[in-house]
């Protein structure tokens, strides 16, 4: 298991380039067990979720591979349709197999995803989305086991909404089923995130007939037989959003370049509420340094275009050093606040009272041990150590290898002064 040692006081300085999404890149890897054709996706990351996904689809009879380009080549000629445990339990987002699997095979049988570091993470509303379909849908075993009708899924209405928000994998996993569904599917409350536009753009390049993608509702008209496809996934607007606080919370001017600004509009309104400068082109997006310190900015979690959860840890290790009072409140994950503790040892002040957590500033951190308890987490826990005095070690550091590639060589070429050291043990 490998740390990071974290030198905090270094403004960062430069450019990084934001890498392809790993919330756009995982379902439609998934989206290759629809076709017996190649899907090519020329800028899949480099990242451990990524390794898993193959590693899935790989156990599920596709060939999965990096190809010498970089670019990652499935083929799903032949499959089967059960997802095995070892597998499924690395990483939620491969419950996303289920649909694409039913819709080819008409069967499925996936291992049902445990809770996770932020609380329960239901999956009921995947199973109400397959129901409309038609298919039969029991769990059996820990796992999730689907049936289409003979002849296989019909298109259907389906209302997806949570007492959180859209759900934005069972939307994915719903329209990856409808896209071979007989006649039209109709999902109300879809998520409008861009992550699943960019999978709707895949299955359309892949022959899909859908209407609507990035709205409330989403049309699907199922076709008998989808193609292959080479797709670009969409920049990591999570990503960008974490190296842009990395810039803030230093007081550094950091640009972010390939990435698309207009994903990141909600992050963008708090820089300017924060004091942070904030430039833009048409693909990057640069802060710079605050006159006159960090203004308290208060931020509640939302669907998007709202401010996202996958923010929150880092927006909140920014308020740490605000002066004021800010408040972060969590809509989507009501548990999401592990980093609140680790935080706290590193001196900052910070008190929760049911889902908002009371963010009062303080002039400085100092450095300390850290452990990691999830990936968004781990990277607020770094962006502190940027800026706290002395060395900070953050631990457990395979949670953000599942979703940053090589952070720390990116952080490096900021001027960060952050190194991996690998602990030689498991
Ligand atoms: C996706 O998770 C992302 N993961 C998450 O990113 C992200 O935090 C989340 O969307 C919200 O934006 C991937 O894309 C792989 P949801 P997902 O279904 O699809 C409730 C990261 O750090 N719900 O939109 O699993 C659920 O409990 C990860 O990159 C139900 O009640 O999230 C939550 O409160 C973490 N029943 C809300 O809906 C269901 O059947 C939204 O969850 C499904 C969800």
């Amino acid at each position: 298991m490998d740390h990071l040692v974290v030198e905090g006081g270094v403004r960062l300085d430069g450019t990084v380039e934001a890498r392809g999404a790993k919330n756009a890149v995982l379902p439609v890897l998934a989206a290759s067990l629809l076709t017996d054709r190649p899907l090519v996706v020329p800028n899949a990351p480099r990242l451990a979720d990524v390794d898993t996904m193959a590693g899935i689809l790989r156990a599920l009879g596709s060939r999965a591979e990096r190809r010498e380009d970089g670019a990652v080549e499935v083929c799903s000629d032949t499959i089967q349709s059960e997802a095995p445990w070892e597998l499924v339990r690395k990483m939620r987002a491969s419950f996303g197999v289920l649909g694409p699997l039913l819709a080819r095979t008409g069967r499925a049988e996936v291992s049902l995803p445990g809770g996770c570091v932020f609380g329960v993470r239901p999956v009921d509303v995947h199973l109400k989305g397959f129901r409309a379909l038609g298919a039969r849908v029991e769990i059996e075993g820990g796992n999730v086991v689907a049936q289409a009708p003979p002849g296989g899924l019909i298109g259907g209405e389906v209302y997806l909404g949570t007492s959180f928000g859209s759900s934005v994998g069972a939307t994915m996993n719903v329209m990856l089923a409808a896209t071979l569904a007989r006649g039209v599917t109709t999902i109300q409350c879809a998520a409008c995130e861009p992550e699943v536009t960019d999978l709707a753009d895949c299955l359309v390049a892949m022959g899909a007939k859908i209407r609507g993608q990035g709205s409330p509702t989403i049309e699907i008209e199922g076709v008998d037989e989808l193609g292959g496809a080479t797709h670009a996934v969409i920049p990591d607007r999570i990503e960008a959003g974490t190296f842009l606080i990395a810039g803030a919370i230093t007081g550094g001017r950091v640009r972010v370049a390939n990435c698309r600004p207009l994903h990141l509009g909600s992050l963008l309104d708090c820089f300017w509420r924060a004091g942070v400068p904030v430039e833009r082109g048409r693909d990057w997006v640069e802060v710079r340094p605050p006159e006159g310190g960090l203004r308290p900015t208060d931020v509640t979690t939302q669907a998007y275009p709202g401010f996202p959860t996958d923010l929150q840890a880092q927006w909140m290790a920014l308020m740490t050093l605000a002066r004021g009072v800010s408040l972060v409140t969590e809509r989507i994950y009501p548990d999401r606040y592990m980093h609140l503790a680790e935080l706290l040892r590193l001196g900052a002040r910070i008190r929760r009272q049911g889902t908002t957590a009371v963010v009062e500033g303080t002039p400085r951190l100092s450095g300390a041990n850290l452990t990691a308890s999830d990936l968004r987490a781990s990277a607020a826990l770094v962006l502190a150590g940027l800026v706290a005095d002395a060395k900070t070690e953050v631990h457990r550091v395979y949670h953000i290898d599942r979703g940053y590639e090589r952070i720390e060589e990116r952080l490096q070429s900021l001027g960060a002064r952050i190194r991996r050291v690998s602990d030689g043990s498991q």
